[in-house]
């Protein structure tokens, strides 16, 4: 999936920072490949690293994005090549190891070969953040429009569900694969409040930005008779009312929900919600919540502090649920997004709540 998604681009297209906040695309796909080879081939397998001192140069903290075009990072056939490499190395070290009742955590249900799969799965996203900014990107396949994502509460009454107050279980159990930020499961007790079935839509946040001069999502732009067109991929085209608005901040997230005489909800709120199953939560736009990126009571970083324990704090922002642009497999109610609260790259959306 990552190799069809970069398809159609060219090479030049690969290698251009399109943005700061954004890597290029060639440092993503090495990313992907030395990830795999750092975690699948040389801790699994204990094989040597494949070349050097590559992998200083693929990790995430060390190398801040505006920074990434400026490294020694593989390019076109020497990346392709690299990205094959690893990935036949991982599967001669998966013909080897023993993965049921195993004592190592990293092993045991398979537990690594999940978090490969589930990063990769993750850069797909990003990846797609910068897309839209690639003139004429095609994508090698479309899905007909349909499916499951025609599913939408949009204009279905009664617009809010009650969620009842009461103790209700958040995060993962131990069961199957999530990350280190979303366990222990355990109960948080809420009061009860109501919440929109759905995103708020464009047309919302148009009658938003027309009340309080708020500033426009990322890509939009006046069509010269007042109303609004967006822009992505290089095609420009009139904003849909009727989908949710996406590219907006946590700052004017919140200031939205004010306006509305709502608020965000806090993540356990949503993740209450979307267990009680407040529909359309999923596979339309990440939702701000008014929650701090916090751990939970009895946290234990695993299998290393870089995935979360370093962004704890109150600096970043929970987004719950998935966007468009999420790969499937790591779509699940208690997955918890974060980033800073001044960021709109991202496929970002707004749902409000009100307390009864
Ligand atoms: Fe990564």
């Amino acid at each position: 999936m990552t190799l069809r998604l970069v398809e159609p681009l060219t090479d030049e297209q690969l290698n251009t920072a399109y943005s700061d906040i954004l890597s290029p695309l060639a440092w993503d796909l090495g990313h992907i490949g030395n990830f795999e080879e750092l975690w699948l081939v040389q801790t699994i397998g204990g094989r040597e690293p494949m070349d050097g001192e590559l992998g200083r140069f693929y990790d995430a903290i060390e190398n801040p994005r505006s920074t990434r075009n400026e490294l020694p990072i593989l390019r076109g056939d020497e990346l392709r090549s690299y990205m094959e490499g690893v990935r036949e190395r991982t599967l001669e070290v998966l013909d080897e190891v023993e993965l049921e009742d195993s004592d190592d955590s990293l092993l045991r249900d398979g537990f690594v070969y999940e978090l490969i799969l589930a990063h990769e799965l993750q850069h797909n996203e990003t990846m797609l953040q910068l897309v839209q900014m690639v003139e004429r990107y095609e994508p090698a396949e479309r899905h007909a429009p349909g499916g499951e994502h025609e599913l939408s509460v949009r204009g279905q009454s009664p617009h809010t569900l009650l969620i009842e107050g009461g103790g209700y279980e958040i995060g993962a159990d131990e069961g199957g694969f999530a990350y280190d930020n979303e366990r222990p499961r355990h109960i948080v007790d809420l009061a009860p409040f109501e919440i929109d079935r759905a995103p708020v839509t464009n047309a919302g946040w148009i009658e938003f930005m027309e009340d309080t001069g708020a500033e426009p999502p990322l890509y939009w732009q006046r069509n010269g008779g007042g109303g609004w067109v967006r822009t992505a991929m290089g095609e420009t085209r009139d904003v849909d009312q009727s989908q949710p608005v996406v590219h907006v901040d946590h700052v004017a997230a919140t200031a939205f929900a004010e306006w509305a005489g709502k608020r965000l909800p806090t993540e356990f709120e949503w993740e209450a919600a979307a267990r009680a199953g407040a529909l359309a939560m999923m596979g339309e736009v990440w939702e701000w919540t008014s929650s701090d990126f916090q751990a939970y009571p009895g946290f234990e970083a695993f299998p290393y502090d870089e995935y979360s324990k370093v962004f704890f704090g109150p600096e970043h922002k929970v987004l719950r649920g998935s966007s468009w642009a999420t790969r499937q497999g790591v779509i699940r109610t208690t997955f918890r997004n974060w980033d800073l609260p001044q960021r709109r790259q991202i496929f970002s959306g707004v749902r409000c709540v009100r307390d009864v």
